[in-house]
């Protein structure tokens, strides 16, 4: 990074359409924020079939793969690029497990089981690697320098 001596990383979060839909969105911020993480891009976008195959492409011979299309394109979804140090590991654990109902018992504080459904509708997304976060970011906002900062922020 440009400044001090912690290497900060990015990863990228999607709030998905239930929780969007359920308005989770502001709960989830306060969440981002409070736990480190600074919001330098944000977008809302409605995923159409193409899209949503392309972002999910690695899960296409999934048996629940039809669903989760669906159940992507049901709505509009929030994008935001998060920035701190360690990223993409630290909103992972915040997340919490995959199948919204495993977490509400074994991580009951991660944001999945605060909003999220099941293993199909757990409300939110996070990147698995660093390499899955460049290549989600680029699909959402193309190719950013490493100097995009704080003052790039878009606003809604
Ligand atoms: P996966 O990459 O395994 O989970 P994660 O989102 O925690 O990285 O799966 C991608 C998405 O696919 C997951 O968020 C929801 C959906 N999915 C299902 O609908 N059913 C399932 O059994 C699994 C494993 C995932
Ligand atoms: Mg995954």
């Amino acid at each position: 990074s440009s400044n001090g001596s912690t290497e900060e990383e990015k990863t990228l979060a999607m709030i998905k359409p239930d929780g969007v839909l359920g308005n989770y969105t502001e709960r989830i911020k306060m969440v981002i924020v409070e736990s480190g993480f600074s919001i330098i891009r944000e977008t809302i976008t409605q995923l159409d079939e193409h899209r949503a195959s392309n972002f999910y492409v690695e899960h296409s011979s999934k048996s629940f793969f039809s669903g989760l299309i669906k159940y992507m394109t049901s709505g509009p979804v929030l994008v935001m690029i998060l920035k701190k140090e360690n990223a993409v590991a630290d909103w992972r654990t915040l997340i919490g497990p995959t199948d919204a109902q495993k977490a509400k018992i074994t991580h009951p504080h991660s944001i999945r089981a605060m909003c999220g459904l099941d293993s199909e509708k757990n409300c939110v997304h996070g990147s698995d690697s660093l390499e899955s976060a460049q290549r989600e970011i680029s699909f959402f906002f193309g190719e950013i320098s490493s100097g995009d900062a704080v003052g790039e922020h878009d606003e809604l």
